[in-house]
Order: structure tokens, then sequence, then C-alpha cells
């Protein structure tokens, strides 16, 4: 429960396996014909969840970190004309994103050229959403000194806490600024298979690409992640060299969809199999159960903190990331922190749970993230007076060393 790599489905464990026996390699159609196929369907079945069209497009990654980097990397190629994936950036540019990022979004800024310190980095709202006032003054502020939006990104699942980030006004910026628009959606993803909350994601489809990860919260097993494009055209532009070698001479080369002059990665292997075996056995529908049962999950926690005297809890969960943090009396933030610490050291040390501790507005948390199949109420039930306990060992401790 503390980061996001739940517990894999038995359907994608088995597609793993065989997809390591067929061996299909994606870097050319004529060595992954089969896989070359399979990802087309399971591009098109994501591009149908999100609500794009036919003209859509996206390949399969590593994960969410590659799935936003080649995001970036659009959005610089695009804005630029199509002129950066030739000349390197020439002019000044600025990425707009909120606090709560995934520091995949500062390694992608980097990597595509524009460099770290032309993120800038917008304060979030009390549902740690990004604020729009202060994100229209960043870019009126950069546009006097003569730099343009390159990229707006707004979240759509925070890692902290699942919140979501007002698409429809940050798709109205970027349309105004002429800028792309990229979501990640890496974790959130999964609440479009929610029958509970299906309007929590409005206005994804405004995206010019998003981020979903297959092996966050569609419980498919490392590794896939995937970044979906509205234009499919746009990849081409951004990726698209064929060199001799690789180059399809055959009578049948259009029909021939080549991942490579579509996408960053060249030797890729067959991560569709198990998505599409996922999907094929369990149904949407059945996933989507195990989403919202997580999200139920969460909710339980989130009441049980805020009836103690003992926690708070950040906000109310809209996905199944949960944040609770002990209310000692009497102790800095700085002991706080320390305590935090000192007892999560102590629950990963006795081996019965495992979660994170972050840190939200300048205070340290316990992040507790239920993606799990198998976890169930009494699992929550069960976590809480233990977390209650060990703090209370822990402070004991401390009076006894004070
Ligand atoms: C919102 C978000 N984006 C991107 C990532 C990076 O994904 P990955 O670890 O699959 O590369 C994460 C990982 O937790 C995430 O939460």
């Amino acid at each position: 429960m503390g980061l996001i790599t739940p517990s894999p489905n038995p359907a994608g464990i088995l597609g793993d396996l065989l997809a390591a026996a067929l061996n299909q390699n994606l870097g050319a159609y004529s060595i992954g014909p089969s896989a070359t196929a399979m990802e087309l369907r399971v591009i098109r079945w994501l591009n149908d969840l999100i609500g794009y069209d036919e003209k859509a497009g996206g390949n399969l990654t590593s994960g969410g970190m590659m799935a936003n980097f080649t995001g970036l990397k659009l959005a610089r190629d695009f804005t630029t004309g199509n002129t950066a994936q030739y000349d390197g950036l020439q002019d000044r540019w600025a990425v707009y994103v909120s606090e709560e990022r995934h520091v995949s979004i500062d390694k992608s800024v980097d990597a595509v050229g524009l460099g770290r310190n032309n993120l800038r980095v917008i304060s979030t709202d009390e549902n740690f959403c990004i604020k729009i006032d202060e994100l229209e003054e960043a870019i009126a502020k950069d546009k006097k000194e003569g730099i343009k939006a390159l990229c707006i990104i707004g979240l759509a699942g925070t890692t902290n806490l699942g919140a979501v980030d007002d698409l429809e006004a940050l798709h109205k910026i970027a349309a105004r600024e002429q800028c792309w628009f990229h979501v990640d959606a890496a974790y959130g993803g999964g609440m479009l298979l929610s029958h509970k909350n299906k309007k929590l994601l409005k206005g994804l489809h405004l995206a010019d690409s998003v981020t979903i990860d297959p092996h966050k919260w569609f419980y498919a097993p490392l590794d896939c992640g995937a970044i979906l494009v509205k234009d499919h055209d746009q990849l081409t532009r951004s990726f698209g060299i064929q060199h001799a070698y690789l180059t399809d001479q055959s009578e049948r080369k259009n029909e021939r969809y080549q991942f490579y002059v579509n996408g960053f990665e060249q030797s890729k292997r067959f991560r569709s199999l198990k998505v599409w075996m996922s999907f094929q056995h369990y149904g949407k529908d059945q996933i989507g159960e195990w989403v919202d049962k997580n999200v139920e999950q969460a909710n339980y926690l989130h009441q049980l903190a805020i009836n103690s005297k003992d926690f708070e809890s950040a906000t109310e969960p809209k996905m199944s990331a949960i944040c609770i943090r002990y209310k000692a009396e009497g102790l800095t933030n700085e002991q706080l922190t320390k305590l935090h610490i000192d007892v999560a050291a102590r629950i990963e040390k006795e081996g019965n749970f495992w979660f994170a501790t972050t840190i939200l507005k300048g205070k340290t948390w316990f992040r507790i993230n239920p993606v799990n199949i198998y976890t169930t109420i009494e699992t929550m039930d069960a976590l809480f007076p233990y977390v209650l306990h060990i703090f209370k060992v822990a402070e004991g401790l401390r009076h006894t060393t004070d």
C-alpha cells in the first residue's frame, strides 16, 4: 500500500509468460507482426476510454516516466512548429505544472532540452489542485520577459492524493497560448473504469496527449505504461526517421504499421498481451469494480482517521491514495516529521504493512494507497489500530529518552 504497484491480475501474469515465449519485437513489423496488431488494438481501447476519435494513436511504454517524456517531446516539437527535432530549442520557453507533479515531469523537461529551471511550479489550492489564477500570472510574467508557453501539464490523479486539476480550464489556457496540453493520468487513468465516479476525469479528452499506466490501476504486471495522442500524425512528425535496413520495401508496406517510426523506443517487448488478456478475461466491468473497492477502502480509512482524535487526513480521497498524519500534542513540525519517519521505519521492520512517507505543503504524512485486488475493508480495520499502537510505542520511547 505504499507506492502504486498493485498485485498483478493472474490473467496478465499468464500474458507476460506467453509474451516472453513468443519474443515478438515491436522494433519492426517484420519481427513482431502479432505484437504490432495487438498493441494497436490496446492503444485503440485506451483511446476509446479517454474519448479520443479515430485520428488518435499512441505507444505502450515502460511506464509513466517514459510516457511523460514522450508527451513532453511531442509538446516541444508541436509548439516549435516541428523545428526543435532538427534545430533544438531556439527561443525561450517554459512548461507549467502544479507542485503536486510526479518527478518524471522534472526529468522530462530536462531530457527534451528545456532545462529544469524553465519548469514553472504552480501552487495548489486546499484540494491540492493547480491554482488557475497563479498559472495565469506565471504565464503573463513569462510573456513580459519574452518566454513563451511550450506546454501546460494537467494532473489527473496526483501521486500523493489522486487530486485532479481543472482540465477544462487548463485546456482553454493552452488553446489560447497555442501550446500543447499534456495530462498525466498515470495513476488516475484507472478511474476511467470506475462505475461510481466516471466523471472525475472530466475534460481528459481535451488533452493533446495523456499518460495512463496499465501497470498501475489496471492491475497489469510490470511493465506497461502508455502515451496516448489525440493526433497520431504528431507521433510521425516527431519521431519519423527510417533507416535503409529498417525500411519495409514489400508490397504491403502501407499495411504494416511501424512503431519505431511513430515512437521513441526501438526493440520493444510484447507489452500489450498482458493488458489484452486482462481485459478479455475479466472485462472492464470487473476491473472497474476492483478500482471502486480500492476507493472505498481509502475512504473507509479516511473516516477512521477523521473520527479519531489522534489523526488528521489531508483531504477526502477522490481516488485510492490517502495521506494521514498523527497529531501528537506539543511537538514541533520537525519533531513530528522525525516521529513519522521513525514509525514508518518501525512498521517496515515489523513487516505487517508497508507504506511511504510524503510531504504535503511542508508537513510530513503517511501516504497509504490501496491498489491491490486482494485488499479488503478488514485490512483497513487491522491497519488503523496497528499504526496508532506503533505511534504510542514510539511516543513512549521518546518520553523515556527525553
Ligand atoms: C502521476 C504519476 N506520473 C508518472 C509516474 C511514473 O510512472 P512509472 O513509475 O511507471 O514510470 C507516477 C508513478 O508513480 C505517477 O504517480
